[in-house]
């Protein structure tokens, strides 16, 4: 079976990931430098699928292991490429290590690839490239809008890297998943979101708050011009994200692509209000959440959700499962890892 490289693969996304490609009988090697993961997360893939995944703790931005690294490893068929920071708040602070980080490292790997005679590469893109779009949903040519962060803009300039070197390197397919909020966790709770500090994103804020680790959740905003005032987004459960991933891939193995580089919107075509995020939250868990209403939040766009026609319709994805469904493995989670 296929032999598949997944970078940042005991992160979030990475682990789930890995573990829908053991399901597909893809053998898997992580690359990992363990900055924001953690080692538990290889037993614990393990223990979900049976199969231990290969593991090299490897720091990308060192060229000369990525290029030892390759060299061991040339029968790789696909690389899905998710090792990249991401607080959006810290990449404002800290734009060279931001770029470094997220740009160097996808360059090093380009660099490998094109020596080998087939290659296919899947990365992580975020519909942050849109800015507030002027038309909801939004679809794949939606003009993308200038970065609000540095990290947004290692998004973009990180798509027209790849999209740069496939027009000069044939047997270089890829294709660019553009993220809507990646939220949930596995079903058995085994493995989810660990964010480091105070969390940035609605999801983990509400079940730490839930758990008693937060006071109380700050709804950033209850004046936008949306039906109860506060923003919309359009909230992916992480399982069917990572199942995009897999489709994906198989798409370039078979040949099925219609460029050798393509663009997909991974989100549900659903938007939810903050407010609703909270309902489903109250709903599946039985229990009021602690929450008042704060002023906006800088930089927060008002609403963004996906046209999801050309990821249903072209690469055979449809999300499947419900903001019910995300909320209710978050908050499995969320007990899970504080039981301990
Ligand atoms: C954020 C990033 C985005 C990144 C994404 C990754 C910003 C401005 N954007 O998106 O670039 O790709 O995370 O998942 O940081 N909210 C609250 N209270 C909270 C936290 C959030 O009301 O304590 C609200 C926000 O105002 C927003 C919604 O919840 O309306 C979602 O926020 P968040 O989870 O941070 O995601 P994004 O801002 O959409």
């Amino acid at each position: 079976m296929a032999k598949i490289l997944v970078t940042g693969g005991l992160g979030f996304i990475g682990s789930h990931t890995v573990v829908e490609l053991q399901n597909k009988g893809f053998e898997v090697v992580i690359i990992d430098d363990l900055s924001n993961s953690s080692i538990d997360v290889l037993n614990r893939i393990t223990s979900i699928t049976g199969i231990a995944p290969s593991f090299e703790k490897l720091d990308l931005k060192d060229k000369p292991k990525v290029q030892a690294f390759f060299k061991a490893h040339q029968d790789i068929q696909g690389v899905i490429h998710f090792a990249a920071s991401k607080a959006v708040g810290e990449s404002v602070d800290k734009p060279l290590q931001y770029y470094e980080n997220n740009i160097n490292t996808l360059i090093y790997i380009l660099q490998e690839l094109q020596k080998l005679k087939t290659a296919n590469f899947i990365f992580s893109s975020s519909c942050t490239v849109y800015g507030q779009a002027d038309e909801l949903p939004i679809t794949e040519n939606a003009p993308v809008k200038k970065a609000e962060s540095p990290y947004g803009n290692t998004k973009q300039i990180g798509e027209e890297i790849i999209q740069d070197t496939c027009k000069v390197t044939s047997h270089l397919k890829a294709i660019a998943l553009r993220y809507f909020n990646p939220i949930g966790a596995h079903s058995s709770a085994k493995i989810g979101e660990l964010p480091i500090g105070v969390p940035q994103n609605l999801v983990p804020f509400i079940t730490q708050t839930a758990i008693g680790i937060r006071e109380q959740l700050s709804v950033f905003g209850d004046d936008y011009p949306t039906h109860d005032g506060t923003c919309i987004r359009d909230y992916i459960h992480v399982v069917d994200l990572a199942k995009a991933h897999v489709i994906a891939l198989q798409r370039l193995i078979e040949d099925k692509n219609t460029s050798n580089f393509e663009t997909f919107n991974v989100g549900t075509g659903t938007g939810s209000t903050v407010l609703e995020v909270i309902q489903s939250f109250e709903k599946v868990s039985g229990q009021k959440l602690n929450y008042k209403i704060a002023n906006r939040r800088a930089g927060d766009i008002i609403s963004a959700y996906a046209n999801t026609t050309k990821a249903n319709n072209e690469l055979g994805w449809k999300a499947e499962l419900t903001l019910d469904d995300a909320m209710a493995s978050a908050w499995k989670w969320e007990q899970e890892i504080r039981s301990k």
